[in-house]
């Protein structure tokens, strides 16, 4: 997977896209980065990338000539035809709303384009006739799209095959499954008087998978009952929801 990066600020990706599981993603040759200032591709002596809007009032909006000229050149650059065009995507508060549905479909794309604007907003050619998708990542609103872009990638790269080092981790991630994860528990046995449930002891595997996926729906119906709506349930889970009600 190749993921470009266009933003001012070139210097915040360092650390992110060099440590941890992307560091180890990009070592294994799994995902590749370019990380691009676009004011390189401002066109002007000055490497002015926003001006003031057209009809007053404050705040600054960035210009369309550096960012497209920037996309430009680096879906040329790969050689891309035009039937191959790589999504590209805006960060940006007005966004469709980041989940790990669209987390599982961008990580099938071979390119990928972020645009990390800044200021006030972005000149609406851009939105219009150059990005394909707009994203945010919740209902607030942050400086850049610079840590959006981050976070989007994070859940990108752990997505890709081998770059988890227990590919079943993935598998069993809250919201991969649709319900949130199960309580997990490691040695000591016994702690400060708190003690590790009994079952996970018992070495009984049937036993603990249902104690897991019981767990797991009781910590949604708890804190993300949403979750479950949106969920086709089987005849295992309603059961285990009804044994959980009659604890309540
Ligand atoms: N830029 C500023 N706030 C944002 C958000 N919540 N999501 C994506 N991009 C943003």
């Amino acid at each position: 997977m190749k993921i470009d990066i266009l933003t001012l600020f070139p210097e915040m990706f360092t650390g992110v896209l060099g440590s941890s599981i992307i560091g180890k993603a990009v070592q294994k040759e799994l995902v590749s980065f370019r990380v691009v200032n676009f004011r390189d591709y401002a066109g002007n002596k000055h490497g002015q990338v926003d001006d003031t809007p057209y009809g007053g009032g404050g705040g600054m909006v960035l210009k369309p000539e550096p960012i497209f000229h920037a996309v430009e050149s680096l879906t040329e650059a790969n050689g891309e035809a035009a039937a191959a065009k790589p999504r590209v995507v805006l960060l940006c508060p007005q966004g469709k709303r980041y989940d790990q549905r669209l987390a599982e479909e961008l990580a099938k794309e071979e390119h990928l384009i972020f645009i990390c604007g800044h200021y006030e907003g972005y000149d609406e050619r851009i939105r219009t006739h150059l990005v394909t998708d707009e994203v945010s990542i919740g209902d607030y609103v942050l400086t850049g799209g610079e840590l959006p872009a981050m976070v989007i990638i994070d859940s990108l790269v752990r997505l890709q095959k081998g770059a988890l080092g227990n590919e079943q981790s993935a598998v069993t991630d809250s919201y991969s499954t649709g319900l949130l994860e199960y309580p997990h528990y490691t040695r000591p046995a016994s702690f400060r008087d708190l003690s590790v449930p009994d079952i996970l002891l018992s070495g009984h595997h049937e036993n603990i998978e249902r104690w897991r996926l019981k767990e797991s729906l009781r910590r949604t119906l708890e804190r993300r009952p949403d979750l479950l709506e949106r969920q086709e349930l089987t005849k295992e889970m309603k059961k285990l929801i009804e044994e959980i009600q009659q604890e309540l």
